[in-house]
């Protein structure tokens, strides 16, 4: 089975309301390999261990996909506690929110309003809030988020841009303008072939342009990845233009190729690890075992 069709495949399975039911009963500890933790305590355990090894974190209180706008008040005080939490105990990490969890999809007046007063108080702080980019009915909503929030002085906020989408590379010229700090990433959702690469080579191609778009910009870029095929593009691509290490960086997810990442961070690279935790693990760990056979072979060896 073909790389894409693997992702879509299993992305519907993770979709139907059974498996989901039996995952969420039996997989909680299989997940725990993707997760840091139920509590910000434990998050913050992990922290302080991936900084000793030269890797800052950004730390991701997993939920998305609200059905009520009281729980996205819940969500704004947890991430104001893990705020003041980098704060106190003077951590380097920053944060990463999903805007539906913040009641995108409800209100995106109160989703705007929640997610400014986690941004207001991380700048006192001077801790960066990165927002997550969702599927794309979301797209443009996120960055007229990000473009208001700067428009109030805001500017320790920025987003992502996912290279399987048509419109990437015209909002990567408009944002890189406008001096946005951005991610950039492969992409994870199941998109149609209307407005996504469905190719991987396609892809792949897209994410080296938006790359070169940044870098040659001088606009600090987080380069997400896993894949070598990225990785070492950057390397390559920055030394032959004199790219200084200081204007990027390198993330990957909590629990996949630590090993490559404090190998980076030796090597003088930036590398920031995104470490997820709390209850609401079920939609990130499915789309972990869909980016990847290997991630599900890791699963289910620990399963036997
Ligand atoms: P991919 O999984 O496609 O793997 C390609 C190749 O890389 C493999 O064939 C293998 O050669 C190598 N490789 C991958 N994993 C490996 C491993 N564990 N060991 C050895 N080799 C390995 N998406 C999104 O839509 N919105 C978002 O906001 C984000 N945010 C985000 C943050 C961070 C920090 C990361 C790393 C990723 C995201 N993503 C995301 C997810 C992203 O869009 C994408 O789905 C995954 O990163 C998977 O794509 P990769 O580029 O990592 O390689």
């Amino acid at each position: 089975m073909g790389a894409g069709l693997y992702r879509r495949t299993l992305l519907t399975i993770s979709n139907n309301k059974l498996v989901e039911h039996l995952s969420i009963r039996y997989g909680r500890k299989l997940a725990s390999k993707f997760i840091a933790g139920d509590t910000l305590e434990e998050a913050m355990d992990r922290t302080e261990e991936l900084n000793g090894q030269g890797i800052m974190v950004t730390l991701d209180h997993l939920g998305e996909g609200i059905k009520d706008l009281s729980e996205a008040a819940g969500y704004r005080e947890e991430y104001l506690k893990i705020i003041r939490e980098i704060a106190k105990r003077k951590v380097n990490a920053n944060v990463s929110l999903k805007p539906t969890q913040f009641g995108l999809a409800l209100d995106p007046e109160q989703c705007y309003a929640n997610i400014r007063a986690v941004v207001s108080e991380a700048k006192y702080s001077r801790i960066f809030v990165r927002l997550d980019m969702e599927d794309t009915p979301y797209t443009q909503a996120t960055i007229d988020i990000i473009r208001k929030l700067h428009e109030g002085w805001l500017m320790n906020a920025g987003t992502v841009i996912q290279a399987y989408l048509f419109r990437s590379e015209e909002d990567v010229k408009a944002l890189s303008k406008e001096k946005v700090n951005l991610r950039l990433v492969k992409g994870a959702y199941k998109e149609p072939a209307e407005v996504a690469y469905q190719n991987a080579g396609q892809v792949l191609d897209n994410f080296k342009k938006l790359i070169e778009l940044r870098l040659k910009n001088g606009i600090y870029t987080a380069v997400a990845s896993h894949d070598d095929k990225i990785i070492n593009w950057t390397k390559d691509y920055a030394a032959k233009n004199n790219i200084q290490k200081d204007t990027f960086e390198f993330q990957m997810l909590y629990g996949l190729r630590m090993s490559k990442q404090a190998e980076l961070a030796q090597e003088g690279y930036r590398v920031r690890c995104y470490v997820p935790y709390g209850a609401m693990w079920y939609p990130y760990y499915t789309r972990r075992l869909a980016e990847k056979p290997a991630n599900l072979m890791m699963v289910l060896k620990n399963m036997f």
